[in-house]
Protein backbone atom coordinates (compact mmCIF):
# COMPACT_ATOMS: atom_id res chain seq x y z
CA UNK A 1 0.00 0.00 0.00
CA UNK A 2 1.18 3.39 -0.52
CA UNK A 3 1.24 6.14 1.51
CA UNK A 4 -1.11 8.04 0.18
CA UNK A 5 -3.53 5.04 0.09
CA UNK A 6 -2.21 4.56 3.96
CA UNK A 7 -3.28 7.55 5.34
CA UNK A 8 -6.62 7.90 3.49
CA UNK A 9 -7.24 4.28 4.48
CA UNK A 10 -7.33 6.07 8.38
CA UNK A 11 -10.79 7.89 9.00
CA UNK A 12 -10.33 11.69 8.87
CA UNK A 13 -9.72 13.30 12.00
CA UNK A 14 -12.75 14.93 13.69
CA UNK A 15 -13.08 18.77 12.31
CA UNK A 16 -14.18 20.96 14.59
CA UNK A 17 -14.81 24.92 14.62
CA UNK A 18 -13.60 27.19 17.33
CA UNK A 19 -15.21 30.64 18.32
CA UNK A 20 -12.78 32.92 16.29
CA UNK A 21 -14.39 30.38 13.19
CA UNK A 22 -11.68 28.70 12.08
CA UNK A 23 -11.46 24.96 11.27
CA UNK A 24 -9.10 22.81 13.71
CA UNK A 25 -8.85 18.99 14.03
CA UNK A 26 -8.78 17.29 17.26
CA UNK A 27 -5.59 16.49 18.69
CA UNK A 28 -5.34 12.79 18.63
CA UNK A 29 -3.49 11.12 21.28
CA UNK A 30 -1.61 8.59 19.34
CA UNK A 31 -0.23 11.23 17.08
CA UNK A 32 1.98 12.12 20.15
CA UNK A 33 2.74 8.94 21.46
CA UNK A 34 5.84 8.50 20.61
CA UNK A 35 7.81 5.31 21.08
CA UNK A 36 11.27 4.67 21.21
CA UNK A 37 13.65 2.25 22.38
CA UNK A 38 15.36 2.93 26.16
CA UNK A 39 13.72 4.96 29.18
CA UNK A 40 13.03 8.34 28.40
CA UNK A 41 15.81 10.74 29.60
CA UNK A 42 13.70 13.53 30.26
CA UNK A 43 9.95 13.22 30.42
CA UNK A 44 6.55 15.99 30.73
CA UNK A 45 3.65 14.62 31.34
CA UNK A 46 0.44 16.95 31.53
CA UNK A 47 2.05 19.84 31.89
CA UNK A 48 0.07 22.89 31.70
CA UNK A 49 1.60 26.32 31.85
CA UNK A 50 -0.22 29.46 32.64
CA UNK A 51 0.97 33.63 32.66
CA UNK A 52 -1.38 35.11 34.64
CA UNK A 53 -4.57 34.00 32.97
CA UNK A 54 -3.29 33.51 29.55
CA UNK A 55 -2.69 29.81 28.87
CA UNK A 56 0.71 29.01 26.99
CA UNK A 57 0.78 25.09 26.81
CA UNK A 58 -1.99 23.18 27.02
CA UNK A 59 -1.54 19.48 28.84
CA UNK A 60 1.88 18.70 27.23
CA UNK A 61 3.25 15.21 27.47
CA UNK A 62 6.33 14.84 25.80
CA UNK A 63 9.00 11.72 26.31
CA UNK A 64 12.82 12.76 25.43
CA UNK A 65 15.25 9.69 24.53
CA UNK A 66 18.78 9.99 25.78
CA UNK A 67 21.91 10.59 23.02
CA UNK A 68 19.54 11.79 20.45
CA UNK A 69 18.76 15.53 18.96
CA UNK A 70 15.26 15.64 19.95
CA UNK A 71 13.62 19.55 18.03
CA UNK A 72 10.74 21.47 19.26
CA UNK A 73 9.41 23.13 16.15
CA UNK A 74 5.91 25.52 15.38
CA UNK A 75 5.08 28.77 14.77
CA UNK A 76 6.27 32.02 17.11
CA UNK A 77 3.88 32.01 20.49
CA UNK A 78 2.81 28.57 20.17
CA UNK A 79 4.94 27.70 23.46
CA UNK A 80 8.54 26.01 22.48
CA UNK A 81 10.29 28.58 24.71
CA UNK A 82 7.82 28.08 27.85
CA UNK A 83 8.06 23.99 27.19
CA UNK A 84 11.81 24.04 27.00
CA UNK A 85 11.90 26.33 30.01
CA UNK A 86 10.13 23.96 31.89
CA UNK A 87 12.22 21.10 31.80
CA UNK A 88 15.16 22.91 34.49
CA UNK A 89 12.18 24.78 35.85
CA UNK A 90 13.45 27.97 34.46
CA UNK A 91 9.78 29.10 34.20
CA UNK A 92 10.22 29.52 38.50
CA UNK A 93 12.04 32.40 37.52
CA UNK A 94 9.01 34.53 36.14
CA UNK A 95 6.45 35.69 38.10
CA UNK A 96 3.23 35.41 36.76
CA UNK A 97 4.17 31.81 35.29
CA UNK A 98 2.85 28.67 37.18
CA UNK A 99 3.36 25.49 36.21
CA UNK A 100 1.28 22.54 36.76
CA UNK A 101 2.05 18.51 35.87
CA UNK A 102 5.23 16.71 35.84
CA UNK A 103 8.45 16.73 34.52
CA UNK A 104 11.20 13.50 35.60
CA UNK A 105 14.77 13.34 34.97
CA UNK A 106 15.81 9.72 34.75
CA UNK A 107 12.52 8.84 36.56
CA UNK A 108 12.87 11.77 39.20
CA UNK A 109 10.24 14.42 39.71
CA UNK A 110 12.06 17.73 38.99
CA UNK A 111 8.91 19.74 40.69
CA UNK A 112 9.10 18.26 44.08
CA UNK A 113 9.91 20.59 46.68
CA UNK A 114 13.13 20.63 48.07
CA UNK A 115 14.61 20.23 44.52
CA UNK A 116 17.75 21.69 44.70
CA UNK A 117 17.63 24.02 41.64
CA UNK A 118 21.51 25.01 41.22
CA UNK A 119 22.12 20.76 40.82
CA UNK A 120 19.34 20.82 38.48
CA UNK A 121 20.46 23.51 36.35
CA UNK A 122 24.00 21.92 36.18
CA UNK A 123 22.44 18.39 35.26
CA UNK A 124 19.86 20.11 32.49
CA UNK A 125 22.08 22.72 30.96
CA UNK A 126 20.53 25.69 28.47
CA UNK A 127 21.76 27.92 25.32
CA UNK A 128 19.80 30.89 24.44
CA UNK A 129 19.04 32.38 21.18
CA UNK A 130 21.61 34.93 21.93
CA UNK A 131 24.90 33.75 23.47
CA UNK A 132 25.07 35.54 26.52
CA UNK A 133 29.22 34.86 28.10
CA UNK A 134 30.03 36.05 31.49
CA UNK A 135 32.16 39.35 30.55
CA UNK A 136 35.52 37.80 31.73
CA UNK A 137 38.11 35.23 30.27
CA UNK A 138 37.43 32.82 28.43
CA UNK A 139 39.28 30.68 30.92
CA UNK A 140 37.01 32.09 33.35
CA UNK A 141 33.60 31.53 31.65
CA UNK A 142 34.27 28.10 31.43
CA UNK A 143 35.64 27.45 35.31
CA UNK A 144 32.97 29.81 36.58
CA UNK A 145 30.68 26.07 36.83
CA UNK A 146 32.55 23.97 38.14
CA UNK A 147 34.17 26.13 40.34
CA UNK A 148 30.62 26.98 41.70
CA UNK A 149 29.48 23.58 41.88
CA UNK A 150 32.97 23.13 43.86
CA UNK A 151 34.57 20.96 41.76
CA UNK A 152 37.33 23.01 41.12
CA UNK A 153 39.09 23.96 44.09
CA UNK A 154 41.31 27.52 43.31
CA UNK A 155 39.87 30.07 45.05
CA UNK A 156 41.01 32.15 48.03
CA UNK A 157 39.69 29.16 50.75
CA UNK A 158 41.46 26.59 48.67
CA UNK A 159 44.67 28.14 48.44
CA UNK A 160 44.46 28.77 52.09
CA UNK A 161 44.45 24.98 52.64
CA UNK A 162 47.10 24.46 49.85
CA UNK A 163 44.96 23.18 47.07
CA UNK A 164 45.32 25.34 43.97
CA UNK A 165 44.50 22.97 41.05
CA UNK A 166 45.25 25.10 38.20
CA UNK A 167 46.68 22.34 36.17
CA UNK A 168 42.69 20.51 36.95
CA UNK A 169 41.42 24.02 36.11
CA UNK A 170 43.21 24.00 32.59
CA UNK A 171 42.72 20.37 31.56
CA UNK A 172 38.60 21.28 32.42
CA UNK A 173 38.84 24.03 30.37
CA UNK A 174 40.46 22.19 27.38
CA UNK A 175 38.18 19.57 27.68
CA UNK A 176 35.01 21.70 27.48
CA UNK A 177 36.64 24.04 24.54
CA UNK A 178 37.05 20.55 22.54
CA UNK A 179 34.22 19.46 23.46
CA UNK A 180 32.36 22.96 21.58
CA UNK A 181 34.83 22.66 18.91
CA UNK A 182 35.98 25.83 20.00
CA UNK A 183 39.97 24.86 21.12
CA UNK A 184 41.82 25.52 17.85
CA UNK A 185 40.32 28.74 17.79
CA UNK A 186 40.86 30.23 21.19
CA UNK A 187 43.44 28.13 22.63
CA UNK A 188 46.44 31.21 22.47
CA UNK A 189 43.82 33.50 24.03
CA UNK A 190 42.57 32.17 27.30
CA UNK A 191 42.79 34.69 28.89
CA UNK A 192 41.02 37.61 26.60
CA UNK A 193 37.54 38.75 27.22
CA UNK A 194 35.06 36.57 25.68
CA UNK A 195 32.86 39.01 24.36
CA UNK A 196 35.89 39.63 21.43
CA UNK A 197 35.13 36.68 20.14
CA UNK A 198 32.61 36.74 17.11
CA UNK A 199 29.15 35.78 18.03
CA UNK A 200 29.44 32.15 16.45
CA UNK A 201 32.24 31.20 18.79
CA UNK A 202 30.97 33.49 22.02
CA UNK A 203 27.56 30.59 21.39
CA UNK A 204 30.08 27.41 20.95
CA UNK A 205 31.74 29.47 24.32
CA UNK A 206 28.34 29.03 26.15
CA UNK A 207 27.71 25.38 24.73
CA UNK A 208 31.07 24.81 26.41
CA UNK A 209 30.24 26.56 29.34
CA UNK A 210 27.32 24.09 29.66
CA UNK A 211 29.58 21.38 29.45
CA UNK A 212 31.86 21.63 31.97
CA UNK A 213 29.57 21.30 34.30
CA UNK A 214 29.17 17.69 32.88
CA UNK A 215 25.30 17.83 32.33
CA UNK A 216 22.84 15.08 31.42
CA UNK A 217 20.80 17.34 29.20
CA UNK A 218 21.14 20.29 26.92
CA UNK A 219 18.53 22.45 25.80
CA UNK A 220 18.83 24.81 23.45
CA UNK A 221 16.50 27.98 22.68
CA UNK A 222 16.83 28.73 18.97
CA UNK A 223 20.63 28.78 19.23
CA UNK A 224 21.56 29.65 15.68
CA UNK A 225 19.18 32.12 15.02
CA UNK A 226 20.83 34.98 15.10
CA UNK A 227 24.53 33.92 13.40
CA UNK A 228 25.24 34.05 9.87
CA UNK A 229 25.02 30.71 7.79
CA UNK A 230 28.37 29.85 8.21
CA UNK A 231 28.56 29.88 11.91
CA UNK A 232 25.35 28.32 11.87
CA UNK A 233 26.57 25.17 10.12
CA UNK A 234 29.44 24.49 12.53
CA UNK A 235 26.48 25.14 15.53
CA UNK A 236 24.52 22.26 13.79
CA UNK A 237 27.59 19.76 13.60
CA UNK A 238 28.33 20.58 16.59
CA UNK A 239 24.78 19.71 18.19
CA UNK A 240 24.61 16.27 16.04
CA UNK A 241 27.86 15.43 18.05
CA UNK A 242 26.77 16.44 21.62
CA UNK A 243 23.78 14.07 20.97
CA UNK A 244 26.05 11.05 20.78
CA UNK A 245 26.63 11.89 24.69
CA UNK A 246 23.72 13.64 25.75
CA UNK A 247 20.25 14.04 25.24
CA UNK A 248 19.62 17.61 23.23
CA UNK A 249 16.54 19.26 22.73
CA UNK A 250 16.27 22.43 20.40
CA UNK A 251 13.85 24.72 19.80
CA UNK A 252 13.87 25.99 16.18
CA UNK A 253 11.58 27.80 13.62
CA UNK A 254 14.00 26.82 10.97
CA UNK A 255 12.20 23.34 9.61
CA UNK A 256 14.88 23.00 7.35
CA UNK A 257 17.42 22.67 10.52
CA UNK A 258 15.01 20.36 12.69
CA UNK A 259 14.82 18.47 9.16
CA UNK A 260 18.85 18.04 9.14
CA UNK A 261 19.82 17.98 12.88
CA UNK A 262 16.92 16.24 14.80
CA UNK A 263 15.95 12.69 15.06
CA UNK A 264 12.52 13.40 16.52
CA UNK A 265 10.65 16.21 16.24
CA UNK A 266 7.38 18.04 18.38
CA UNK A 267 5.26 20.46 16.68
CA UNK A 268 3.56 22.80 18.96
CA UNK A 269 1.05 25.00 17.13
CA UNK A 270 -0.96 28.29 18.31
CA UNK A 271 -2.37 27.78 22.04
CA UNK A 272 0.48 25.78 23.53
CA UNK A 273 -0.58 22.37 22.25
CA UNK A 274 1.93 19.37 21.19
CA UNK A 275 -0.23 18.48 17.79
CA UNK A 276 2.27 15.94 16.77
CA UNK A 277 5.68 13.96 17.83
CA UNK A 278 7.61 11.49 15.95
CA UNK A 279 10.48 10.30 14.09
CA UNK A 280 11.65 13.75 11.98
CA UNK A 281 11.85 12.04 8.97
CA UNK A 282 8.03 10.56 9.72
CA UNK A 283 6.70 14.06 10.92
CA UNK A 284 8.28 16.14 7.40
CA UNK A 285 7.47 12.97 4.51
CA UNK A 286 3.86 11.99 5.85
CA UNK A 287 2.53 13.86 8.95
CA UNK A 288 -0.47 12.53 10.58
CA UNK A 289 -2.67 15.65 11.58
CA UNK A 290 -3.43 18.14 8.61
CA UNK A 291 -2.90 21.47 10.44
CA UNK A 292 0.68 20.06 10.95
CA UNK A 293 1.16 19.08 7.01
CA UNK A 294 -0.09 22.80 6.14
CA UNK A 295 3.05 23.88 8.49
CA UNK A 296 5.14 22.57 7.44
CA UNK A 297 4.24 23.00 3.46
CA UNK A 298 4.13 26.38 4.70
CA UNK A 299 0.12 27.00 4.12
CA UNK A 300 0.20 28.74 7.67
CA UNK A 301 2.94 30.14 10.45
N1 LIG B 1 7.40 35.93 30.49
C1 LIG B 1 6.17 35.90 29.93
N2 LIG B 1 5.17 36.59 30.46
C2 LIG B 1 3.91 36.56 29.91
N3 LIG B 1 3.61 35.85 28.81
C3 LIG B 1 4.59 35.15 28.23
C4 LIG B 1 5.92 35.12 28.75
N4 LIG B 1 6.66 34.32 27.97
C5 LIG B 1 5.84 33.87 27.00
N5 LIG B 1 4.59 34.35 27.15
C6 LIG B 1 3.43 34.07 26.29
O1 LIG B 1 3.25 32.67 26.21
C7 LIG B 1 2.98 32.26 24.89
C8 LIG B 1 4.08 31.29 24.43
O2 LIG B 1 5.30 31.99 24.33
P1 LIG B 1 6.69 31.29 24.04
O3 LIG B 1 6.81 30.10 24.90
O4 LIG B 1 7.74 32.33 24.14
O5 LIG B 1 6.49 30.82 22.51
P2 LIG B 1 7.56 30.45 21.40
O6 LIG B 1 8.87 30.19 22.05
O7 LIG B 1 6.98 29.26 20.71
O8 LIG B 1 7.62 31.63 20.46
C9 LIG B 1 2.91 33.52 24.06
O9 LIG B 1 1.57 33.90 23.98
C10 LIG B 1 3.70 34.51 24.87
O10 LIG B 1 3.24 35.81 24.65
MG1 LIG C 1 10.71 31.08 21.82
Amino acid sequence: MSETESRNSTAQPEQRVTTTGESSEEVREEWTDYEFAGDAKIAAEDLDVYYGEEKALQSVSLDVPDESVTALIGPSGCGKSTFLRCLNRMNDRIKSASVDGSVTLDGEEIYSDGVNLVELRKRVGMVFQEPNPFPKSIKDNISYGPRKHGDLDTGLLARLLGRDDTDEEHELVERALRRAALWEEVNDRLDDNALGLSGGQQQRLCIARCLAVDPDVILMDEPASALDPIATAKIEDLIEELAEEYAVVVVTHNMQQAARISDQTAVFLTGGELVEYGETDQIFEHPRSQRVEDYITGKFG
